[in-house]
């Protein structure tokens, strides 16, 4: 094998000096082989029912849930930072989880209550939506559960009839996040049979059995029950990916786009940059990663000790996203990084 360095035509020291590039921040700039822009982040919110209320999430430092009133003013900060889509994440009352997750396919419930209130106030914003049972289930999973396995063909059923009623109340972009075989084929059958063939499909095409999950579940209450109770499987990895894998995610991806996905996304993000890098090198399809709970989570604490400098490590890990070859990023730092890029913005 020839390293790159080898095959590379540069001439030895001292005719290459590749500090010169780097010599003043106009050079750097000239030069500079990615950049990040407002317009690749996908922002996550937490929504709940109420009025003007924001609740903290104790383990997602600078991340509230948001009653709609407050999402409505928050989404519309975000698209005047230049935010092009917002992705949605319900924190549901227990009583309305149930065995079946009715309640995800309810078009009346507080997805698609949200869902209504952004297309109509805020239209130029992008909605992206989750599909998976998780917060709507009594054990945490994001599939239906029977005799101690999640289902994979009811399940997907299922999917759909939630997926169907977020498109029904406007949603832009579908996000199925949880790892059923087939599912994005069974959606894009639905989407095009309802009349919906301009809803986007962002496949969580990778996402794997990840220990980066855990804020999240506290911030949609699925994590107090996870697991729970007999025959209750104790962990997701019979349908989250094998952290150990790297090839079975171009399997996924072929699945995906061969059955009508639109886009691919990496879950975790930094952990699995390679996949990044693979995916988008084997298809060329539009790829992102989500930086997820644990991610920002780890840099938040650090930061909060005084340990790292925040800013600093949140631009660098978002921009490491591009430079693997993501078009963009699902981050709870996508507003407060877009702040930051419009004011260093010349
Ligand atoms: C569930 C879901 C999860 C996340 C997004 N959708 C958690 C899980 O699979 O257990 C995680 C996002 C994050 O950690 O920020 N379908």
């Amino acid at each position: 094998m020839t390293s790159s360095a080898a095959r590379a035509p540069w001439a030895p020291f001292p005719l290459s000096r590749p500090r010169r590039l780097r010599a003043s921040p106009w050079r750097r700039a000239l030069v500079a082989e990615t950049r990040l822009a407002p317009s690749d982040l996908i922002w996550p919110i937490f929504v709940m029912e109420g009025e003007g209320r924001e609740d903290p999430v104790e383990s997602l430092p600078g991340v509230s849930r948001l009653t709609l009133d407050r999402a409505l003013v928050r989404v519309e900060e975000a698209a005047k930072l230049g935010i092009p889509c917002v992705t949605l994440f319900p924190y549901v009352d227990s009583s309305l989880k149930t065995h079946d997750c009715a309640e995800a396919w309810n078009p009346d419930n507080l997805i698609c209550r949200v869902i209504r209130a952004l297309k109509r106030e805020i239209p130029e914003i992008g909605v992206m939506t989750d599909v998976a049972l998780d917060p709507y289930s009594l054990h945490g999973h994001d599939g239906i559960l029977r005799d101690g396995r999640i289902a994979n063909d009811a399940s997907v059923e299922a999917l759909v009839r939630q997926a169907m009623a977020q498109a029904e109340a406007g949603a832009d972009v579908i996000g199925p996040s949880d790892m059923m075989d087939g599912r994005i084929g069974a959606l894009r059958a639905a989407l095009e049979a309802g009349g919906f063939q301009d809803a986007l499909i962002m496949s969580y095409t990778a996402k794997y059995a990840s220990a980066f999950y855990g804020p999240f579940r506290d911030a949609v209450g699925s994590g107090a029950n996870f697991g729970k109770g007999e025959d209750v499987p104790k962990d997701k990895k019979t349908y989250q990916m094998n952290p150990a894998n790297g090839d079975e995610a171009l399997k996924e991806a072929a699945l995906d786009l061969s059955e009508g996905a639109d886009m691919l996304m990496v879950k975790p993000g930094l952990p699995y940059l390679d996949l990044c890098r693979r995916l988008k090198d084997a298809f060329g399809a539009p790829t992102f990663a989500y930086q997820v709970s644990g991610e920002y989570a780890m840099i938040q604490a650090a930061a909060r000790n005084g340990w790292i400098d925040g800013e600093r490590a949140m631009m660098e890990t978002l921009t490491s996203f591009k430079r693997a070859g993501c078009d963009g990023v699902l981050t709870y730092f996508a507003v407060e990084a877009a702040k930051r890029l419009r004011a260093e913005a010349p």
